[in-house]
């Protein structure tokens, strides 16, 4: 299954896929594409240092068309902060999927993510939060959810520790995973 992975910011969740398709763990799947819509993204220099193709954004059209050149078969939102538009998940419907840093339903949707989340969780003093890979559709965090990993509050954390955990106990572990099962299931023409 031919993966394109779209990206904003440091791109550790890109890191976790990269290093699942190199360990093998990711063996359905292969991250042929990581497009993001900030040419600063840390990400673009994890995809070049692996020989991916890294694009730049400049329109959800172009980005189509990419996508149609490189016979992309399922799309993953890695850190991408940018809503995208219900042509473009229309053209991908079910194909889609995204990693959020919290239980859904709680603390998602419009303008709740990265570390805005976490602050939410603090305040609230939930004692449990993790991260959720789900569907995408055209509401902002709104589509099926594939899997979900809890992870701990402890005393004394801040928006900072707390993302860390988050990342590393549930994000880097879910996505690989969910990846893969979705990228056997597309190889095998399932779906
Ligand atoms: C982090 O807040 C992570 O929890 C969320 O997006 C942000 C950056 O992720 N998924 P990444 O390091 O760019 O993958």
């Amino acid at each position: 299954t031919k993966i394109a992975v779209l990206v904003s910011g440091g791109g550790t969740n890109l890191q976790a896929l990269i290093d699942a398709e190199n360990s093998g763990l990711l063996k359905s799947g292969e991250i042929v594409l990581v497009a993001s819509n900030n040419p600063n993204a840390f990400a673009l220099q994890r995809a070049e240092d692996n020989g991916i193709k890294a694009v730049v954004m400049s329109s959800e059209e172009a980005l189509l068309q990419v996508f149609r050149e490189e016979g992309i078969e399922l799309v993953v939102l890695a850190g991408f902060l940018k809503i995208l538009s219900p042509a473009f998940i229309s053209a991908y419907e079910d194909r889609i999927i995204n990693i959020h840093p919290s239980l859904i339903p709680s603390f998602c949707g419009k303008g709740c993510y990265g570390l805005h989340v976490h602050e939410k969780a603090l305040e609230y003093g939930v004692k449990v939060t993790g991260a959720t890979v789900h569907y995408v559709n055209e509401i902002p965090d709104g589509g099926q959810i594939i899997a979900q990993k809890a992870v701990e509050i402890l005393e004394g954390d801040t928006p900072e520790t707390l993302q860390r955990r988050v990342m590393e106990q549930a994000e880097w572990v879910l996505l690989p995973k969910a990846v893969e099962e979705i990228s056997e299931k597309l190889a095998r023409g399932e779906r």
